[in-house]
């Protein structure tokens, strides 16, 4: 079935009869199939409750506004290189110095999709990190990186970087969509988050992009039962590069 009202999003994504779709879990140790199945994004019930309160917890000795300056820094230090600066940023914070297996970990991490060289960054990560970190690093990097990657194309038009990133998340989700289980008929449920974000319901002129709308009530950060822990960190990351772009090019 597939979610395109927001109302509905809302009402599934609240509903604990609605779970994630379950992972397997019969991998070897250490694999990126085994991290699938020890993380909270992926598990239910009361595991899924003890794992959160986990990344929260490491979430909350984060202050957003050191990150957002870090990221600032970095971005114009590397001159707009900024590939790879969340991450950076965010693994110093959480004292993981060496970030560079995160991408080949996180192109897996979502999809599942297994492969020789996602199971050898997953490997790496743990061998410098712990779980909660591990977490963080792979849920955090795709979805900034394509925040990120949305908004620059509008940076030079609009002077309030906080406010890009807000209709950007509404107008142009990073993740576009998200999947949930039907644990009474056993069907698939797919929500479409661009759909929902531009519910006329909701949002008037949906499909402009206005950046004046202020705090729109989109979707792109989940919502309900296990929304993102990390809205903040992912704002202040992403804002923080963006900063340092506008800087270094003298906008
Ligand atoms: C623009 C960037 C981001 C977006 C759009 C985003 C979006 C989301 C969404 C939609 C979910 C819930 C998925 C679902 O219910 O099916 C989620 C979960 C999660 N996100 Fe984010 N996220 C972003 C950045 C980050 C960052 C930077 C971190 C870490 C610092 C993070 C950590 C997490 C964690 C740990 C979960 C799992 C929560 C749970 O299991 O209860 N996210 N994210």
């Amino acid at each position: 079935m597939l979610i395109t009202r927001h109302a509905e999003a809302l009402a599934v994504l609240a509903d604990p009869r609605y779970v994630p779709p379950p992972v397997r879990q019969d991998a070897r140790e250490g694999t990126l199939a085994w991290l699938r199945a020890h993380v909270s994004r992926f598990s239910t019930g009361e595991t899924h409750a003890a794992r959160r309160r986990l990344v929260v917890e490491r979430l909350a000795a984060l202050d957003p506004a050191k990150l957002r300056a870090a990221a600032r820094a970095e971005t114009l230090e590397r001159r707009g290189e900024w590939r790879g600066v969340p991450t950076r940023v965010l693994g110093a914070a959480l004292g993981v110095t060496d970030t560079a297996p995160v991408a080949a970990a996180a192109a897996g991490y979502l999809s599942g999709e297994e492969t020789p060289e996602a199971d050898a960054a997953v490997a790496a990560l743990l061998a410098r990190a712990d779980l909660p970190a591990v977490t963080l690093l792979l849920q955090g990097h795709n979805a900034t990186e394509a925040l990120i990657e949305n908004a620059v194309p509008r940076l030079g038009d609009h002077g309030d970087v906080e406010a890009l990133l807000r209709e950007t998340l509404r107008h142009d989700p990073p993740l576009r969509a998200t999947r949930r289980l039907d644990t009474r008929t056993g069907d698939e449920v797919t929500l479409d988050l661009v759909a929902a974000n531009r519910d006329p319901d909701v949002f008037a002129g949906p499909g402009r992009f206005d950046p004046a709308r202020g705090d729109a009530p989109h979707l792109t950060f989940g919502a309900g039962l296990r929304p993102c822990p990390a809205p903040a960190h992912a704002l202040a990351l992403a804002a923080g590069v963006l900063e340092g772009l506008r800087e270094g090019s003298g906008r």
